[in-house]
């Protein structure tokens, strides 16, 4: 079924963090989730939810399970069994177990920066000694996109290092890890003995011809050195009902993951089990909006690029390949102080602010482009306003 994605749905009402953090005069273009409603499945799975009436502690069904190695298998023929799989309410609370699951406290754990703000505070919250590698910034003009320092890398991973955290696609930098890149960065891990682990959430929005590939699934031995964490709330936009999957293919892994969640994490949310059953199903009309989605966020992607690159020439930003999130290097715009506060105060538009992501993100800002495009272009308007 089309659905209209130009639709300006008020969602003020309905709790969104998003949309009320700010002061009510400011466009909230900032937290990762879309303002347009999920697919009909999704819809209709959980009014059925709703309307069974009884909300009680919830087990994810074999069904469950088989829906994500099903949707792997058919999206990147990637074989993944149910026994692989640990469900969890969120990826950011898998992130923090899989912290806890690896290595002792004091070891390291190393990301590449500037990254989502997670990834930095899941170490330091579980003991382990954070460690970055900074992405190389890469100017194409008015716009940028990073590329990965292959022996910085390694020289960055310590003695100390037992997990590497990926993030693919990545957020800010909205690109996609090649093959090539993914199979350098994973040999590097597997000679000195570091585990990955992969957030795959945003991987079904890739904006171009380039393909997702989970880096799992390019051997198998890599594969029995990573933990994939997959979510259908970026792309279905169910973030609020809290699921995920925590896929670790090496048995002992997986049973240290287990063990780091039985005490302190909830089972998952019963509306959010319902939802990621119905968003993953192979299902034509899904696909069909999932498609229609992607092209908007495409022509979204454009519409930025365009009115940036040829308004507002001192804002240099990423093209992004995947994700509904552009990252802008705001360093040579004149601005006085941080451009997140500059943007919220003269501009009253709401972005992430870039120091959160990071060494390397002082400067920047994030913008969520996963709204109707009307909202986008009265953003950009008013950033230009704030700027004349
Ligand atoms: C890379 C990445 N991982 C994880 C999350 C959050 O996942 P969850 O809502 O499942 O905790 C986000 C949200 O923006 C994200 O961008």
């Amino acid at each position: 079924m089309p659905y209209d994605f130009d639709q300006l749905i008020d969602r003020r009402p309905s709790n969104s963090y998003k949309w009320n953090k700010y002061p009510l005069d400011a466009l909230p273009m900032w937290l990762a989730d879309m303002d347009f409603a999920s697919p009909r499945a999704v819809l209709e799975a959980l009014r059925a939810k709703v309307e069974h009436g009884i909300f009680g502690y919830e087990q994810p069904s074999a069904e469950h399970l088989e829906v994500v190695c099903e949707r792997m298998w058919r999206l990147y023929r990637w074989r993944v069994t149910p026994d692989q799989i640990t469900p969890l309410p969120g990826l950011v609370r898998a992130m923090n177990a899989v912290c806890r699951a690896i290595g002792q406290p004091g070891d390291g754990v190393l990301t590449h920066t500037p990254i989502y703000p997670p990834f930095l505070s899941a170490p330091v919250r579980n003991q382990r000694a954070l460690q970055t590698t900074p992405l190389t910034l890469v100017s194409d003009g008015p716009t940028f996109h990073y590329e990965i320092d292959f022996d910085a890398f390694e020289k960055a991973i310590a003695p100390s290092a037992k997990l590497y955290f990926l993030c693919n696609p990545h957020n800010p930098g909205g690109f996609v890890f090649s093959r090539d890149q993914l199979t350098r960065l994973a040999e590097i891990c597997l000679r000195r003995n570091v585990i990955i682990c992969a957030d795959e959430i945003h991987s079904e929005l890739i904006l171009d011809g380039s393909a997702h590939i989970p880096l799992a699934a390019i051997a198998p031995e890599i594969a029995s050195q990573t933990i994939t964490l997959v979510a259908p709330s970026k792309t279905f936009n169910t973030a609020g009902l809290a699921c995920g999957f925590v896929i670790a293919p090496n048995p002992k892994t997986r049973a240290t993951i287990l063990a780091a969640t039985e005490d302190d994490i909830p089972w998952i949310n019963s509306l959010g089990l319902a939802a990621a059953l119905a968003a993953f199903r192979d299902d034509p009309d899904t696909d069909e909006w999932l498609a229609s989605l992607r092209q908007y966020l495409k022509e979204n992607r454009d519409t930025l690029v365009e009115c940036l690159t040829t308004q507002l020439p001192d804002i240099q930003t990423t093209v992004p390949e995947a994700t509904f999130l552009a990252w802008l290097d705001c360093r040579h715009a004149g601005i006085d102080g941080d451009p997140h506060t500059f943007f919220l105060e003269k501009a009253k538009v709401a972005f992430n602010d870039g120091k959160t992501f990071g060494p390397g993100g002082d400067g920047f800002v994030r913008l969520n482009f996963g709204c109707p495009r009307s909202r986008l272009l009265e953003a950009l308007e008013r950033m230009k306003e704030a700027l004349a």
